[in-house]
């Protein structure tokens, strides 16, 4: 662990104002070295520069000519639904209802939640993907079992026992109390422990009481240092459902408002079909909007205006939201972030993709001191890319004509398979086969 070790490579990162994303904004060194100590980033340069100043028996990876860069950060995503991925037919309410809500009671089965924990990460990680906002299911044993194994491994994730106390069956119900109190005593046994974070995680409003979102409230005041995730304005059915549930309430944004549930830890999944009022909320509150590609199109939600959001200035974070989502890959996350903002008339640079994943999420978590670049001094959980993995992509690099190109094309092209290998804190992972 202590040992200084080096990754040679093609390094690519990003640095500075996330607002301000541009291609001036990265920092790419085509022959570069990335030396780790301790499991932290110690330096990242030119390698002639940097190689004089290592220690004699300092082991030196050879990842030439791949590009290595911090690895991937996924705002959203649901440990429950690794075997929910691809149902067919149904838009947000049936799909939880017939799909969505059965998977999740299989957790309450003995060693199931280990199980899609192991394979949750397992897919993280071989995918690039090193940190992630994760929902468990209702059972205060799936939220054990997950940071069990990420505490195992090492990776710094973010999770939650769902909260969900109406509108579920009966078997997928806590209670205000129980909820509360579940919570609370992950929070003690988990949050800050390693690299382990704790969400609170009331479902969203369709499925919490007024009661259950108080008790949510209780524990954001007690825990003021624990983010908070949920969803809104997704889908226009649960729209119009929460707000018959809420009616006091300003709109969606108000229930949650309402509760104190709207802060700068609060990570509020979808936010499609936003009022100018919300959006001015969110902007108020420092809340962040967690965009999802490949969910909003498979359950036909909606398109997110991220050009909207950039201009109210809302924080946005990037997600798989599996399984609403298709994709555990954050490359093909944006590949299809790009063309929802194609069919909105905006646009999404290779540097903005690759920035939101890394730097830009980490920036959105609050947790840019510690993950998301190669700054001196942050853990060193990096990816390292092939970008001509695939026949199809190694052609098309033929006729790329400079780094923005080429990277295009592995944003627009690319998934697990350009994958070369994943580091935790300087450790490499065993990447499982396929
Ligand atoms: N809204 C409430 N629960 C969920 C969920 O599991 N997935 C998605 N996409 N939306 C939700
Ligand atoms: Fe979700």
């Amino acid at each position: 662990q202590d040992a200084v070790r080096a990754l040679r490579g093609r390094l690519l990162w990003f640095v500075g104002d996330p607002h301000k994303i541009g291609e001036a904004a990265h920092r790419y060194v085509e022959d570069g070295l990335l030396v780790v100590e301790g499991g932290l980033i110690r330096a990242a340069g030119e390698a002639r520069a940097l190689l004089p100043t290592l220690p004699a028996a300092t082991e030196i990876i050879d990842h030439r000519p791949h590009l290595i860069m911090p690895g991937f950060i996924d705002a959203h995503i649901h440990m429950p639904q690794t075997q929910v991925i691809a149902s067919y037919g149904a838009q947000l309410m049936e799909w939880l209802n017939k799909y969505t809500f059965v998977e999740e009671q299989k957790l309450a089965q003995q060693g199931h939640a280990e199980k899609l924990s192991r394979f949750l990460l397992d897919e993280l990680l071989s995918s690039g993907t090193t940190t992630a906002a994760v929902y468990c299911s209702v059972h205060e044993k799936s939220a054990e079992a997950f940071f069990t194994e990420s505490h195992r491994r090492n990776t710094r994730m973010i999770a939650g026992k769902v909260m969900m106390d109406r509108n579920a069956p009966a078997a997928l119900t806590d209670t205000a109390e129980s909820g509360y109190a579940e919570s609370k005593a992950l929070i003690g046994r988990w949050h800050g422990k390693g690299r382990q974070l704790y969400a609170i995680t009331p479902r969203f409003a369709v499925t919490s009481s007024p009661e259950q979102m108080a008790a949510s409230q209780r524990l954001v005041a007690e825990h003021p240092d624990c983010f908070v995730q949920t969803h809104i304005n997704e889908n226009r059915a649960e729209i119009a459902f929460a707000r018959e549930l809420y009616p006091d309430a300003a709109d969606y944004a108000g229930i949650y408002e309402d509760y104190g549930l709207l802060g700068r830890k609060s990570l509020l999944g979808h936010c499609i079909h936003m009022t100018k009022r919300e959006w001015r909320a969110f902007a108020q509150a420092g809340a962040v909007a967690v965009f999802c590609p490949t969910s909003n199109l498979f359950l036909g939600s909606g398109l997110f205006d991220w050009e909207r959001a950039r201009r109210e200035g809302v924080k946005v974070a990037l997600a798989t939201d599996i399984g609403g989502g298709t994709s555990y890959s954050m490359l093909r996350t944006m590949a299809e972030a790009y063309k929802i903002l194609q069919l909105q008339g905006q646009s999404l640079s290779a540097f903005e993709a690759l920035h939101a994943i890394t730097l830009g999420n980490a920036v959105a978590l609050g947790l840019d001191h510690l993950i998301g670049s190669f700054e001196a001094g942050r853990e060193a959980d990096i990816v390292v890319l092939d970008p001509a993995a695939t026949l199809a992509m190694a052609h098309r690099l033929e006729t790329a004509r400079d780094l923005s190109e080429e990277l295009f094309v592995l944003v627009t092209l690319g998934d697990e398979r350009n994958v070369v290998a994943t580091y935790v804190m300087g450790e490499r992972v065993e990447l499982p086969e396929a």
